[in-house]
């Protein structure tokens, strides 16, 4: 297990010598001590990456994605202990960590792919006076701030494209995971990546860390995954340097079920949408919006589903939801619960801490919420899953758009014209139509209005790690 920071392609302590303790919030006890980086830590990280940079933007295109290949493969050679990894620190199911596992290197095996095809363009000026000839360089060096729900996957989502085109990172990985970031970074060693090309540094003071790097004046980029909260302290703070930026925030997202639907096949989605990795993703459905006619049956149905969830140690067998992250997670969702109920919600299944050992939330349906409920208002990183009832198709969209995150949404219905219509209705980024799970390293990840900038994933991603410079040239 890798404990120390990673910079410059040594392993090395923080320059103060402190640790911090990792928990397993399955059971509350520490699992390791890591090195907390200072910001001279940081700006040390910050040096390695600018100093190591042009000669990796240099490497042949094909070179740097011979070694993002590798890159994949060594992560699915290590899927087994690399999700023992994420579990212990996360806390989530074996089997989410190992889904994990494969969707963070298929980002290096897609960002390979796309390492050799990245296009400019040639025209003629209007005026036929000369040649527009347009090309993309790498930015330069990049910050990456990630969270803890995805250990692995939300690194190598930024961490493969930037790499693919030819930057150098700094990556602060998350306090509560960040023996899964450095453990990645020792594959990349292994895989071929020069020293210096990847830094982590862990800190316990993630806004001096933040300073330190974001003054340095080789970083050009931040790249973050996180908190609409935090997102929008960072935004501020990259600008002060005019810093490119993209931004994976918060969501609410509504699931919509039409009474033509599949039920079936909708309380599988809801399923999927609601408690894939714990019910902690920013992509969970948030919001339930039910056709009224149907909304008992869909109600009885997930609530039975809910209510056969098993929760436990991630590593246990038939375990299929684990912890949340931390106490505080645990009394957030408490609270917010114990609010809708006393606001009249109806309790079908759960509404309550688990009685075991852990930070554990047992999974819960509420019906009977109004859709301007508190409940409905905030993002609920949980297990919960609140029931809208609908019978006015424009009104529930509005209230489905009544939000100012617009991550994703979900719709199912049987009546392909009009998912479709009604998706195109809906301010989110994605849209997952009749599934419940969207993400995939071949499509562009990313919200609308404050859920973020950019696009991660797909084409898109690799030229967000990108300038653009056009050459007028005459010849
Ligand atoms: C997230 O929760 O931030 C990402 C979810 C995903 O990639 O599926």
């Amino acid at each position: 297990m890798r404990t120390q920071l990673f910079i410059g392609g040594e392993w090395r302590d923080g320059s103060d010598g402190v640790t911090f303790d990792v928990i397993d919030p399955a059971t509350e006890a520490i699992v390791a001590s890591v090195a907390a980086g200072t910001p001279s830590d940081a700006t040390a990280a910050c040096e390695s990456a600018s100093a190591a940079q042009p000669g990796w933007a240099a490497t042949a295109p094909r070179e740097r994605a011979e070694i993002l290949r590798r890159a994949w493969q060594l992560l699915m050679e290590r899927q087994d202990e690399l999700a023992r990894l994420i579990v212990l620190e996360n806390g989530k199911p074996l089997a989410d960590a190992k889904g994990e596992v494969a969707y963070a290197a298929e980002f290096f095996r897609w960002n390979s792919e796309e390492a050799v095809r990245i296009h400019g363009s040639i025209g003629t000026a209007p005026s036929g006076s000369n040649r527009i000839i347009v090309h993309h360089p790498p930015v330069g060096v990049v910050v990456i701030v990630t969270p803890w729900n995805f250990p692995a996957a939300m690194i190598t989502r930024k961490l493969a494209p930037a790499l693919a085109a030819g930057n150098a990172v700094v990556i602060k990985p998350p306090t509560e995971t960040p023996l899964t970031a450095l453990r990645i970074a020792d594959l990349l060693s292994e895989a071929g990546v020069p020293d210096g090309v990847v830094n982590v540094v862990p800190t316990t003071d993630a806004e001096a860390w933040f300073d330190a790097a974001v003054d340095h004046p080789g970083i050009r980029m931040v790249s973050f995954t996180g908190s609409t909260g935090v997102g929008r302290n960072l935004l501020k703070r990259s600008a002060d340097r005019v810093l490119k930026t993209v931004m994976e925030l918060g969501g609410n997202a509504p699931f919509v079920v039409f009474a033509d639907a599949d039920l079936d096949a909708a309380v599988e989605g809801a399923m999927t949408a609601k408690m894939r990795h714990s019910a902690e993703t920013c992509t969970a459905a948030n919001r339930f919006f039910v056709e009224a006619s149907v909304v008992e049956e869909f109600a009885s149905r997930f609530a039975a589903a809910m209510g056969a969830v098993t929760l436990g140690v991630g590593t246990d067998d038939g375990v299929t939801c684990g912890p949340l992250i931390h106490a505080g997670a645990l009394d957030r969702v408490t609270s917010l619960v114990d609010d809708a109920v006393a606001a009249g919600a109806r309790v079908q299944v759960g509404g309550k801490r688990s009685d075991r050992a852990g930070y554990f939330y047992e999974p819960t349906v509420l019906s009977n919420v109004a859709h301007d409920d508190p409940i409905t208002r905030e993002e609920i990183f949980g297990p919960v899953a609140p029931i809208i009832a609908f019978t006015d198709v424009d009104d529930m969209i509005d209230q489905a758009n009544d939000t100012e995150m617009g991550l994703i949404g979900y719709v199912f219905t049987s009546d392909l014209a009009k998912g479709l219509r009604v998706s195109e209705r809906i301010q989110a980024g994605m849209i997952g139509l009749n599934r419940g799970a969207v993400s995939d390293p071949a499509a562009p990840f990313g919200g609308m209005k404050q859920s973020g900038l950019g696009r991660e994933g797909a084409s898109d991603g690799i030229y967000e790690f990108c300038e653009t410079q056009y050459i007028a040239t005459d010849w």
